[in-house]
């Protein structure tokens, strides 16, 4: 079944907070870290789900208003017994297309080679890392993205 790709509700806060404690675990987000950023969704948030009778992805964006500045990608996961079969790539393109004309930030672990493959098939770039920046002394890479990149 082909995910539908569609903006967050309030009512999807739990379902998401859940479920990305299931793909984070020690990483996740804490409750109050996820109503904050429903809190913020008639703000500066943009979080889009992939909605298959459940949640089975999201994709949360910080959009600043001033439309010269970048986009944030600040998290994208898929259930882990969904992964593979195309709603990572479901929910960035539905992402990227929220962001026409704008520039788009993200940083990913070195070792997270399926994000950064699938970031790298959407046309981001690193352009810089942040050495050391994880427990465990992993660097953050920095990828962008601009619509005409090409
Ligand atoms: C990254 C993530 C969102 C990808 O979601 P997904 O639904 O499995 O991705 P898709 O099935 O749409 O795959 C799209 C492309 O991504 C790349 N990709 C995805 N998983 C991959 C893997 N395990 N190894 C290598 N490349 C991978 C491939 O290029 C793939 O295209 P292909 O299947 O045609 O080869 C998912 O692995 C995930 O939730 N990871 C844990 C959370 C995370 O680390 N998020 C990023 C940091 S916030």
């Amino acid at each position: 079944m082909r995910p539908n790709i569609r903006p967050a509700g309030s009512e999807d806060l739990g379902l998401v907070a859940d479920l990305d404690q299931l793909c984070f675990s020690s990483g996740s987000w804490s409750a109050v870290a996820w109503a904050e950023e429903f809190s913020r969704l008639d703000q500066d948030r943009v979080i889009l789900v992939a909605d298959e009778g459940e949640v089975v992805g999201y994709v949360v964006l910080l959009v600043p208003s001033a439309t010269e500045d970048p986009v944030d990608l600040l998290r994208i996961a898929v259930n882990p017994a969904e992964r593979r079969t195309g709603i990572g790539r479901q929910l960035m393109s539905a992402a990227l297309q929220r962001c026409a004309g704008r520039t788009v930030l993200l940083e990913v672990a070195e070792s997270n080679e399926s994000a950064a493959e699938l970031y790298r098939g959407f046309g981001f770039t690193e352009i810089s890392r942040r050495r050391g920046y994880y427990a465990g002394g992993e660097d953050a890479v920095i990828m962008r993205w601009q619509e005409d990149h090409e």
